[in-house]
């Protein structure tokens, strides 16, 4: 779906439904009846407006994750509640300047972000000046599930300890995909990763692979690895190869030292090695030309003049409703406190700090971070990205341009389960 004259409009019904995944017909919950919902393709200066029915039983609402939009209003509002049979009406306006890049939306509605997204709720947005006629980049929405009896199956509070995996990993809503294109065409194609806890770090060696950027931030150079956390997307060129190929996600343990056992209850933190897409060489399919996505990044925030600089700190503890705390900052999520005020228009570098034993995804709405460091290691060149990963007992730093948008939205651990434990809080600029 592509905008025309600078808007987007767009019904989305919200509902449980039947889709047929691998052969299999299974209960889902679905945008317009699909897993992922529609892609949305906008512009800079974009409006989109979006008109959500909620046909769950349960209050839902939608975040537009990565888009530089107003937390305010009937914006990119993460503190709507679209009560079962209701419906509301987002318009969300793109600045003239939003970069390209890939983002995404999901539901954002506190305690529920894990099960709706896990059952179905989830879809891609693409920004970029160009014209999509019929050159548009592959989507692939990657998610994991887990079924049973036809429908998506409940988790155990272990399972939400650790943060639940599925069993079946997907993309766009289907196992095993297949990617076909002529020998040595590029293909551009983005990759979001909609997992609700899974790491994905992808093994592209063998194939060229340019990176063109990750979430709105944008590089240009060969990789041989993608590691994408939950919530990140890239934009990659592939270049089809001579014969078949495999892109798998190596196996990743997402805690240090074993912690399954007696603190998380048996529940493994481990993504083992899962094939996620095929390459096939096929004379015959179609081979959309590559449009390059817009370069530019934010000011570069390096040698900035810092107004101020702050210290999250992730940590976990015992007790909790399921069994563990998830805290920033010794709490909590409380969408009625302001955890961290800042002025619009400073310049902050805030060091993320994990003192858990488990890796934690952080992710800020609205405004991109500029990574400085990871666990201690300065970032070479620019990397502008809207999800970073903190290892256990490591920190990262980031900085943060507060250039517009005043109002309250979130920050929080992309670990769905973690996110709906608590491990969020509250950020206001004014
Ligand atoms: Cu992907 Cu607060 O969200
Ligand atoms: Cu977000
Ligand atoms: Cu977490």
């Amino acid at each position: 779906l592509t905008s025309a004259g600078g808007i987007l409009e767009i019904d989305l019904d919200v509902a449980e439904s039947e889709v047929v995944v691998g052969g299999a017909t299974q209960r889902m919950l679905t945008f317009n009846g699909t897993v992922p919902g529609p892609t949305l393709h906008l512009h800079p200066g974009d409006r989109l407006l979006v008109h959500l029915h909620n046909g769950l039983g349960e209050a839902t609402n939608l975040h537009t994750h990565g888009l530089l939009v107003s937390a305010s209003g009937n914006s990119d509002n993460p503190f709507v509640h679209i009560e079962p049979g209701e419906s509301f009406d987002y318009e969300i306006v793109l600045p003239d300047d939003h970069p390209a890049g890939v983002c995404w939306y999901h539901p954002h509605h506190h305690g529920m972000v894990a099960d709706q997204l896990f059952g179905g709720l989830y879809g891609a947005i693409l920004v970029d000046e160009d014209d999509w006629t019929d050159a548009a980049p592959r989507v692939a929405v990657v998610s994991d599930v887990t079924f049973s009896g036809g429908a998506v199956a409940e988790v155990t509070n272990a399972e939400r300890r650790v943060g639940r995996t599925g069993d079946v990993l997907l993309v766009n809503g289907q196992p095993r995909p297949e990617l076909r294109a002529p020998t040595g065409s590029e293909q551009r194609l983005v990759i979001v990763n909609a997992c609700a806890s899974r790491y994905l770090d992808l093994q592209l060696a063998g194939l060229y692979a340019r990176l063109l950027g990750i979430d709105t931030g944008h590089v240009d150079e060969a990789v041989t690895t993608l590691f994408l956390v939950p919530g990140n997307r890239a934009d990659v060129v592939l270049t089809m190869p001579d014969s078949s190929a495999s892109v798998t996600t190596a196996a990743y343990e997402r805690a240090q030292g074993g912690m399954g056992g007696g603190m998380m209850g048996g529940a493994s933190t481990l993504s083992p090695e899962t094939l996620v897409l095929t390459l096939t060489p096929d004379s015959a399919a179609p081979a959309p030309s590559v449009l390059p996505s817009t370069t530019t990044n934010p000011p570069d925030l390096r040698s900035a003049t810092l107004d101020g600089s702050r210290t999250l700190t992730m940590s976990m503890g015992m007790g909790g409703g399921a069994g563990m705390q998830f805290l920033i900052d010794g709490a909590e999520f409380d969408p009625d406190r302001i955890d961290q005020s800042v002025a619009l228009g400073a310049v902050e570098e805030w060091t993320i700090r994990n003192v858990s034993p488990m890796d934690h995804p952080f992710h800020l709405h609205i405004w991109p971070m500029q990574v400085q460091s990871v666990g201690g290691v300065a970032t070479r060149g620019m990397d502008v990205r809207d999800v970073v990963n903190v290892a256990p007992n490591s920190e990262v730093v980031v900085r943060l341009f507060f250039d517009r948008f005043p109002g309250k939205t979130l920050y929080h651990c992309h670990i769905l389960d973690h996110e709906d434990l608590g491990m969020m809080g509250v950020i206001e600029a004014s």
